[in-house]
């Protein structure tokens, strides 16, 4: 396809990374069973591409690749590489089972890289790089090449490099915003300039994935395709690191709802968008900001009256796009206490969630446990049983359980927290008092577990309308350079404070214990 042709295609390949990049977010680590959830949810999203992980970087990652491959039909799967030939070997090997496979590899190509980073010069630089798409095209058919820190690298530099990886066979080549520095119109340019000039350039797809450091990531990606780009690399919710990459739902829906501008589109089921960024929140604990565009809260909601005027006479007024299209629910009542079995295995199902029998029986039970406690139960209720249940749960027994919990709190006295719990099978109980019961039940907590880590975050959010509504409960938790979030609801928002922070301490031991065994194993 020439450059003239790829304009005249008005299809945007969306390239998803949340598996990649998006799990670089602090917290947003996923096991396995959990990146498999969402290679599913993304294949009934539309993606054209899943990149699956970083095979070469820990054995989990690999894991996840491999797995992700299998089950995914339609989307192409990626394994990020290094631009060297052992990356590139358990890339390839991560990916064989995928019916549509291939590699992404990249090195860095601005001179702040090159000198501080690489300490390479850039004849060597693109040695390595054709090098590494030589090695893989023998392998593999797909080849993705990335400039890392494209955006601050000498354009000349670029056009260079990338002609000579196009003649080693890369079939996609992607610019990076690596740190979120380009401004819309010059990485317009940019990509305008990259596909004129670069020799080949007219046989690859040209892809752009951007960093959101300045809050340009969307902006950014859609210059590019204004200027000749027909790939977005992006993440569900926007998540990656630091800021975030070009998140999903808003460039999609920036591409469909101004179509009218600029005569692009993707193969995006818009319906699933919703489902999607709460599948990911759900599983990762990570909330969505009320106010973000497409999926927050408040993105169809209208306060001023002004406004709910016009949207009453005719919704256009105020909205550019309804809640339907990308498939925002309204708060449904679905069942409640005298609910059959039949009935929830049906609204699952309806709601997504193929799970298998003995999976199913734990959901239920949780399922008449809260009807107990609440008389109606909403689409979100069954989710957040759902991703407690059966989305979280990690491969090996928890070491923490929590078996009993008395808290007190009155307007003079001093809030405290008695716990009992299991650790490690045996049972132990304390008692400790905090500045309200939240602070106490995690002082005596981290008492009883014996554990040193810092809670860096803490965040409750009603996951439906009502008193009687199950609080969600995420917290974030370090100790020693490992960052783990916990995750929990329950009608009672202190038990799902604890559970939470329960859930984040069985986190970091399972992360403790892998460290301690890939230390031992040694390089
Ligand atoms: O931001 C970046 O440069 C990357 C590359 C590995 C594509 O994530
Ligand atoms: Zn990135």
């Amino acid at each position: 396809m020439n450059a003239m042709n790829q304009e005249q295609n008005n299809v945007v390949q969306i390239f998803d990374t949340t598996l990649r990049d998006g799990e670089q977010s602090p917290g947003a680590s996923m096991t396995v069973e959990q990146k498999v959830v969402i290679a599913r949810q993304l294949e009934k999203l539309g993606v054209d591409v899943i990149e699956a992980g970083f095979a070469a970087s820990s054995d989990g990652d690999f894991e996840s690749v491999r797995r992700v491959a299998k089950e995914a039909i339609r989307p192409r799967v990626l394994s990020l590489a290094r631009a060297q030939e052992g990356d590139i070997s358990r890339a390839l090997k991560a990916v064989e089972g995928a019916k549509k496979p291939g590699i992404h590899t990249f090195i860095a190509t601005s001179d702040i890289h090159l000198k501080h980073k690489l300490r390479m010069n850039r004849e060597q630089v693109v040695e390595a790089a054709v090098k590494a798409v030589a090695y893989a095209k023998q392998f593999t058919d797909y080849i993705e090449f990335s400039a890392e820190d494209a955006s601050r690298s000498d354009p000349e530099f670029l056009i260079q490099i990338f002609r000579e990886v196009i003649r080693a066979g890369a079939k996609a080549i992607n610019v990076p915003d690596t740190t979120g520095y380009a401004i819309p119109s010059e990485f317009g340019a940019l990509m305008a300039n990259l596909i004129e000039r670069t020799a080949g350039g007219d046989r690859v797809i040209w892809s752009a994935h951007c960093h959101n450091d300045l809050g340009l990531a969307v902006a950014n990606s859609l210059a590019a395709v204004h200027n000749g780009a027909r790939q977005i690399e992006c993440t569900i919710n926007g998540i990656g690191e630091r800021a975030g990459n070009t998140s999903l739902e808003e460039v999609v829906m920036a591409l469909r709802t101004r179509k009218n501008y600029l005569n692009l589109d993707t193969n995006i089921h818009s319906e699933q968008l919703y489902p999607s960024s709460r599948l990911l929140s759900q599983v990762t604990g990570i909330a969505i900001p009320i106010n973000k565009p497409i999926v927050g809260d408040n993105a169809f909601a209208h306060e001023a009256g002004i406004h709910q005027d016009g949207v009453l006479k005719h919704k256009q007024t105020y909205e550019i796009m309804t809640p339907e299209s990308i498939g925002i629910p309204g708060n449904r009542l679905v069942m409640g206490k005298h609910s059959g079995r039949h009935a929830f295995d049906e609204r699952l199902k309806h709601l997504g969630f193929n799970l298998n029998k003995e999976d199913m029986n734990r959901a239920f039970v949780r399922f008449k446990e809260l009807a107990d406690k609440k008389k109606n139960i909403y689409d979100e209720d069954i989710e957040a049983i759902v991703a407690e249940e059966i989305l979280r749960v990690p491969g090996r027994p928890d070491k923490f359980e929590l078996l009993y919990m008395n808290v007190n709190s009155s307007t003079d006295g001093i809030p405290t927290a008695t716990v009992k719990m299991r650790v490690d099978g045996g049972e132990k109980m304390d008692h400790a008092s905090g500045d309200g019961v939240v602070d106490a039940c995690y002082k005596v907590i981290s008492k009883i577990t014996g554990s040193r880590s810092q809670l860096v975050r803490y965040s409750v959010n009603a996951i439906t309308a009502g008193t009687d509504a199950q609080g969600e409960v995420s917290c974030l938790i370090e100790d020693d350079g490992i960052r783990v979030s916990g995750q929990s609801s329950h009608t009672d928002v202190i038990m799902a404070s604890a559970m939470a922070y329960i859930n984040a301490l069985n986190k970091l031991a399972e992360r403790k214990h892998y460290r301690q065994v890939v230390e031992k194993a040694g390089p």
